[in-house]
């Protein structure tokens, strides 16, 4: 059966993805990919605004990224993965699009500001500022529906929404405005208590972290520090542990309020029930890996096969681009 919609969404390879990624976007792509037809990116070309030093990370973690998301339940039959830097209709795109972006726009970018201080870049290169562009040729070259993401990626589908209705008005009414799709948990919290989960921080519990270092990790994640004593009464709002159990451990969420408030439940077997919940979600995560780490050919062929459908649809894509903009002479 076809599918009528499209969903484009992706991640950029800088390493194992963690908690805050499945349920920042992971957990809806499993809801919805028998729903829409799904394409995952994996961003390798972004990676690079940040990480272009380290050119030889970069396979290990485009073949990391693909693991993850088999891992976790992503359905090949369902879903196409493909890699950004395979398909050069995508920086064609980008090209086309920055005609249609000004400085201000970027500048004014709440996500860049954020990540450029948090980088510390003073100076930025022209393709870390102009990475908004790259993604909405992303977003763009399947026509994508829906954009599942987390909170801080708004403001990008905000920009390709702009591009969008500009292209369409300029030229040709060639693309729809997508829509963004946010999680369940907007921004889950690093084990800090402070900033987002994040591995550049070193604050996150990875998908294939084993059962031992997700406790070891529970037990060390902050809590409310008004809290000495077990039975001193809790702020549960305050503490990291609650914001996790929220995210993985719903059912027992009124419950662990309740006792925590009244000073019944102590931070430590309220850190065990955490960790068993979290052991629970990542038990079949786990178990589905194993065939894929035996088998790492598996990985490259989906990959391959994915990018391949993927690159098609671009190639019509940009096709289409290049007769609205009239860039489709001696044909
Ligand atoms: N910027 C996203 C992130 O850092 C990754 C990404 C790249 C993406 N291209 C995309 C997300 C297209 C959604 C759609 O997580």
């Amino acid at each position: 059966m076809e599918k009528e919609k499209r969903i484009l969404t992706g991640d950029r390879p800088t390493g194992k993805l963690h908690l805050g990624h499945y349920v920042g976007s992971l957990e809806n792509r499993l809801k919805l990919q028998k729903e829409y037809d799904t394409f995952l990116i994996i961003a390798d070309v972004q990676a690079l605004t940040t990480n272009f030093e380290e050119p030889d990370k970069l396979s290990h973690d485009v073949h990391q990224v693909a693991e993850d998301y088999l891992a976790v339940g992503i359905d090949p039959e369902e879903t196409t993965i493909l890699v950004q830097s395979m398909i050069p209709e995508i920086a064609e795109l980008t090209v086309f699009y920055s005609m249609l972006v000004t400085m201000n726009q970027l500048h004014r970018n709440p996500t860049i500001k954020a990540e450029s201080e948090q980088y510390g870049y003073e100076d930025m290169s022209y393709g870390f500022i102009g990475y908004p562009i790259s993604q909405a040729a992303d977003i763009t070259f399947c026509k994508a529906d829906l954009v599942p993401v987390g909170q801080d990626q708004l403001p990008h589908i905000e920009q390709t929404r702009k591009i969008v209705r500009k292209f369409n008005q300029l030229y040709e009414p060639v693309f729809k405005e997508p829509e963004p799709m946010i999680s369940r948990i907007p921004r889950l919290v690093g084990l800090d208590g402070k900033n987002k989960m994040s591995k550049s921080l070193d604050n996150a519990i990875y998908l294939n972290d084993d059962q031992e270092t997700v406790l070891e990790k529970v037990m060390s994640a902050r809590t409310d520090p008004a809290r000495i004593r077990a039975t001193d009464p809790g702020h549960p709002e305050e503490c990291t542990v609650f914001q996790y159990h929220k995210a993985f451990n719903e059912e027992d969420v009124p419950e662990i309020e309740k006792r925590c408030k009244a000073g019944t439940i102590g931070c430590v077997a309220c850190k065990k029930r955490l960790a068993k919940a979290i052991n629970e979600l990542l038990d079949p995560i786990r178990e589905r890996r194993q065939k894929y780490i035996d088998n790492p050919e598996l990985v490259d062929e989906i990959i391959m096969s994915g990018t391949k459908r993927a690159k098609s649809i671009a190639e019509e894509t940009i096709k289409e681009v290049k007769e609205a903009m009239k860039l489709d002479y001696y044909k």
